[in-house]
């Protein structure tokens, strides 16, 4: 591999080789596009010329300047912006990566491919080589299993439905090729832009370097520059885009079951929720409430009146949120098959027949959502459900799952030597050589449910614009944040699977995906009372908090298991609806810069390699530390407290004195505590707890804040759904000598809902004088202020 030409244009510099190029962009600050086109001839537009690439990922493609100098006797070619430089080898067709104060962040040791003429599907073996120094963590890589560090895994990107998975089960449902390098506390980004199947060894074959491979004619990168991991996560985001605003009612306790039978069914899991004094926000219909599997249909003798059942519900604070799965019923006469049929909007076969497959609804076939009008269409097809009151979407069985194939009268089993024959597979799913417009499904199967949640997302902005839309997928690729909450699928009621939840939602949240869940409880196999409350626990840190069984299950409602279990599951779905200012000031936050509201203690630790192996707990936001226990029979939980001074604040009070961290500790963790600690200069905002939401212009709230130093804290507040007005306050400050200031500011246009607020300050001695507060208290190194609403300052006197 070597490049002998260069073309250079002001935001644009390419290297050609005899058949290969390498394009360098600058698409965002800090962000560079590269292009690798190991075999030109399918890249091409003409000569010197590549072809317009499409992506389904990136949204924000700028064009920033780029400057070229030579350097080694003409050997290196330095392509330079402002945060970041590229040095090519011209001799090598390699690459090496810097950040402006010159440190190596990432070394190409070069990419090749070939093309595998087949008919009717073209593969290729694309691949990239990275270099990966032996104290270099790899972190990222979407919804994955294993650790954090993924350093020693091999994965395949191929969105896959699989029941049941297991801790080393891959690949999953999601396709998200990005991955945060980590090293001497400096962070760097890498995204492969490529919806096409991808494989990528992490350090397992050789462990001094990472590789991925692309059945695709190139590998489309994207590399962000740091330093600190938060800065690569707000680059990646800033490219791919970022999850909105979800309605306040979202954010709740949700409850699901697949196996609830009917509309009575579901009034009485509503019922039983407020009978036992349980908060509740939503309950999801699963699939049995359609006739027949039919998409966009109700079984009437089931489900008699959806809209006086979604009326009754939201009379007790209740939202509906319904499945809905892309396979259609193909039976002619009804209307969701007759249009898609006569609109053109189906997925075809090799031979350009309509593909018809089987899944819940046998036969069946598939829109196209890589196709605008089928999007459009699909997104229309909302309208009697959000009409009927239906509150929120749950894409499910999008990688799109497909368990046989159908031809005339004979089936195929997907995995089978006929339906192989028919066109390679891998998985239950549609052939590799199913045809969407002028792409073969092995091109696009990746980013099918993202052109789902897309289809989706418009079309409720459209047919209810003043409403959020919420919407759940299962399956995925770079980018879904835009669209939807993820949830992790088919889980089992195991304690494996309760802690491996952790790391892959902090692997999602670091891929870009900050709305996510598992479910709770586990949705295959039975769960006790114990696991129950423990994952109780965990969820209420979920972002998506949702309890979710299969059939055949036992149920999981918090009142099945008798006491103690059902008083400390309350005690927690409180704490949740506690937590909910500050959850959702964390969705403002994904909404405005893509950090996720989980978070790994490494991301303010980057240096710290104790810290990198926490992965069975986690930050919430920036400042509470969460160490959930999630094994049976445990009443003690170790933890490793990184850089800071921590507030032991189990169970969201003050539980201890303060610990200095770079410690390993020790924490009581009976059956009804979650040890926690707050970080210094932190602060959390609660509520009262709620049997439901209403808004979130909050009429209770408390300021639990760890003094330090220096304070900082902000607040977001609107009416909990629409695109009303806001408030956004901050609050800062901290020790100026021995007095502990504090200052409020506040942007945005809408009116306080409440007339005072509490503020619960640590570690302070008892205070000579408090200015700026109605009223004042110390007791037990706790410091409590009642404090107007519309206040601006507080000084304390020590
Ligand atoms: C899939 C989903 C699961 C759902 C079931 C029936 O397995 O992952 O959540 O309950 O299908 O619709």
């Amino acid at each position: 591999m070597r490049f002998d030409d260069i073309s250079i244009e002001s935001t644009r510099i390419t290297f050609w080789g005899p058949r290969t190029a390498l394009e360098v962009r600058s698409p965002l600050p800090g962000v560079l596009r590269l292009r690798h086109v190991p075999s030109l001839g399918h890249s091409a537009l003409g000569p010197r010329e590549l072809a317009p690439k499409q992506s389904w990922a990136v949204v924000e493609q700028g064009q920033r300047p780029l400057s070229l100098r030579r350097e080694m006797d003409g050997q290196v070619a330095v392509v330079a912006t402002e945060e970041l430089s590229l040095e090519v080898g011209l001799a090598q067709g390699n690459w090496l990566l810097r950040d402006a104060s010159g440190r190596e962040l990432a070394r190409c040791e070069g990419f090749s491919g070939e093309a595998m003429p087949d008919y009717p599907v073209t593969r290729f073996r694309s691949r990239i080589s990275l270099h990966a120094p032996p104290d270099e963590a790899w972190l990222g890589f979407g919804e994955k299993v294993g650790a954090l560090d993924k350093r020693g895994m091999h994965f395949v990107f191929w969105n896959t439905d699989v029941v049941p998975h297991h801790p080393d089960t891959d690949p999953l449902y999601q396709s998200i090729p990005f991955s945060l390098g980590l090293r001497d506390g400096v962070a760097w980004g890498f995204f492969l832009d490529e919806s096409w199947r991808l494989e990528a060894d992490v350090a397992a074959e050789d462990p001094t370097a990472v590789r991925w491979e692309s059945t695709g004619p190139e590998l489309d990168a994207y590399l962000f520059a740091g330093p600190l991991p938060a800065d690569v996560v707000r680059r990646y985001t800033a490219l791919t885009g970022r999850q909105p605003l979800p309605p306040l009612w979202s954010l709740g306790a949700q409850q699901s079951r697949w196996g609830y039978e009917n509309a009575n069914e579901i009034r009485s899991v509503i019922q039983g929720y407020r009978a036992h004094k349980l908060p509740l926000d939503c309950v999801y219909l699963d699939i049995d409430y359609m006739e027949g599997y039919k998409v966009w249909t109700w079984d009437r003798a089931r489900y008699p009146d959806p809209a006086g059942l979604a009326k009754e519900a939201a009379a007790q604070g209740v939202r509906l949120v319904t499945i809905i799965d892309p396979g259609v019923k193909a039976e002619p006469g009804y209307r969701v098959y007759d249009e898609a049929l006569a609109g053109d909007h189906l997925v075809r076969n090799d031979r350009g027949s309509v593909l018809v497959g089987e899944v819940w609804p046998k036969p069946a076939v598939f829109p196209d959502f890589t196709r605008e009008a089928a999007r459009a269409w699909w997104g229309g097809l909302h309208k009697g459900f959000v009409e009927a009151g239906i509150a929120g979407f749950w894409n499910d069985m999008n990688e799109p799952a497909c368990f046989r194939l159908v031809n005339g009268d004979e089936t195929f089993s997907i995995i089978s030597a006929a339906a192989r024959d028919k066109g390679k597979v891998e998985g239950p799913t549609l052939p590799h050589d199913a045809r969407h417009g002028d792409k073969r499904h092995l091109e696009v199967h990746n980013v099918y449910a993202i052109g789902m949640a897309q289809a989706a997302y418009e079309g409720l902005r459209k047919l209810a614009p003043e409403r959020r839309p919420f919407l759940l997928t299962r399956a995925g690729s770079a980018g879904i944040q835009r669209y939807t909450a993820v949830w992790t699928g088919d889980n089992s009621s195991y304690w494996s699977h309760m802690e491996l939840s952790i790391a892959m939602l902090l692997g999602l949240g670091l891929s870009g995906v900050s709305f996510t869940g598992s479910d709770v409880a586990g949705f295959m196999g039975n769960t006790t009372g114990e696991m129950l409350v423990r994952w109780q626990q965990l969820g209420t840190f979920y972002p998506l908090l949702r309890n979710h069984s299969a059939k055949g299950t036992r149920f999981q409602e918090p009142w099945r298991f008798g006491e103690p279990y059902l008083s400390i599951a309350r005690e927690w779905l409180e704490r949740r609806y506690q937590l909910l200012p500050t959850l959702y000031s964390l969705m403002h936050e994904s909404s405005q810069e893509g950090l996720p509201a989980l978070r790994p203690l490494v991301m303010y630790a980057p240096g710290d390699t104790e810290a990198l192996r926490m992965d069975d707990a986690f930050l919430f936001g920036r400042d509470l530390l969460v160490a959930p226990v999630v094994r049976q029979g445990r009443t003690r939980r170790h933890m490793y407290l990184p850089e800071g001074r921590w507030l032991p604040f189990s169970n969201l009070g003050l539980s201890g004195e303060p610990l200095e961290g770079r410690q390993h500790v020790l924490a009581e963790a009976p059956l009804g505590t979650v040890p926690m600690w707050l970080r210094a200069g932190g602060a959390l905002a609660l509520t009262e707890p709620a049997q439901h939401t209403t808004t979130a212009n909050w009429a209770h709230l408390t300021w639990h804040i760890h003094a330090a130093e220096h304070v900082e804290a902000r607040l977001y507040e609107d009416e909990g759904d629409g695109y009303g007005a806001s408030r956004l306050t901050r609050l800062a400050g901290g020790w100026k000598g021995d007095r502990f200031v504090l200052e409020r500011s506040t942007e945005g246009t809408l009116p306080l809902a409440r007339e005072t607020e509490t503020l619960c300050v640590y570690a302070l001695t008892p205070p000579r004088e408090v200015h700026g507060a109605r009223e004042h208290r110390f007791v037990d190194g706790l410091l409590l202020l009642e404090v107007e609403a519309g206040w601006s300052r507080v000084e304390v006197r020590l």
